[in-house]
């Protein structure tokens, strides 16, 4: 059987449907080369704010026996440093045909749309809205992180840029379906889903938080039932498509994700355990999974469990 893994995300064409998550594998130019060249169909880069960030102190991020938990509080270089170091990345991923997305987070939608603006310098193939971050000392889930906030910064957004734009989002919420809802009325082109769940590990030798943050966002295996769940929620409220991420290592993970409904699938923890090859790795299984289960296509697979 002739197996085509292609996809088309938002207007943008993909070999097959695994992508590298945003996360500190993807922080400097040489990292984001790495997980193209491991076989990522495109990089999501580590989220860039408009002023430097130093991020929070170590441990900052530790791992255990269900993932990973990190605080690291999006230590970034600042935007206008950040192009200049970006620009011959882009230049490599534009020779080798690999799609880059460009992460940014801020305070209000004004912010947000500025720094939209900057980050289309280096004309990325999409903007991720990272409304969704756990780790800066207020809920993601309000201010700029709640369903209207969030609807305000996609607004905003899609009025400064053409480029396409995906929201991420929170899995700790009520009614992620509802959040992902204004986000596509807003203008969204795609949901990304999911961001981490704030969560905390305790050291019982010392009776202190693993973290020096104290709390951090879950990420790895323990999160992917969590992700599959918002995955399916939001396919079923919107039309536009959704990047699933959370907990995905494996080919059989990334099926499962695009059963829920996902039309690509995020890797982010398992490039941190397993190295950058692990993304083309899962994109190969999955060919001989979807050959032996008969499925030609990804959407044939895409919403099978609805
Ligand atoms: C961090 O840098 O704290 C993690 C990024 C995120 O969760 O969005």
């Amino acid at each position: 059987m002739d197996i085509d893994l292609g996809v088309t995300l938002a207007g943008i064409r993909l070999d097959h449907p695994i992508l590298a998550a945003c996360g500190p594998w993807t922080a400097t130019g040489p990292e984001i080369q790495a997980v193209a060249k491991g076989g990522a169909a495109a990089v999501t880069a580590k989220t860039v704010t408009s002023e430097p960030r130093a991020g929070h102190p170590a441990p900052n991020y530790i791992t255990w026996d269900g993932g990973a938990l990190n605080a690291l509080g999006l230590p970034n270089p600042g935007i206008h440093h950040w192009l200049t170091e970006f620009a011959a990345t882009r230049e490599r991923l534009r020779e080798w045909g690999v799609p880059v997305f460009v992460s940014v987070y801020a305070e209000s939608p004004q912010e947000f749309a500025t720094l939209a603006s900057l980050a289309a310098q280096v004309a990325p193939d999409l903007i991720e809205l990272n409304a969704s971050c756990p780790n800066l000392g207020h809920d993601p889930t309000t201010g700029a992180g709640s369903a209207e906030g969030i609807a305000f910064a996609t607004a905003a957004v899609r009025a400064a840029v053409r480029l396409p734009i995906s929201v991420k989002l929170s899995p700790n919420t009520s009614d992620i379906g509802r959040v992902a809802r204004l986000a596509e009325e807003a203008g969204a082109d795609a949901i990304t889903a999911v961001n981490t769940l704030p969560a905390m590990l305790i050291d019982a030798d010392t009776g202190r938080p693993a973290l020096t943050n104290r709390t951090g966002g879950l990420s790895g295996a323990a999160l992917k039932p969590v992700a599959l769940r918002c995955v399916y929620d939001i396919s079923r409220a919107v039309a536009i498509p959704v990047i699933g991420v959370g907990g995905m290592a494996t080919a059989r993970d990334a099926a499962e994700m695009l059963m829920a409904g996902a039309t690509a699938v995020g890797v982010g923890t398992a490039i941190d355990s397993h190295g950058p090859r692990v993304l083309g790795r899962i994109a190969l299984d999955l060919h001989d999974f979807m050959a032996a289960h008969g499925y030609p296509t990804v959407a044939a697979l895409r919403g099978k469990a609805h």
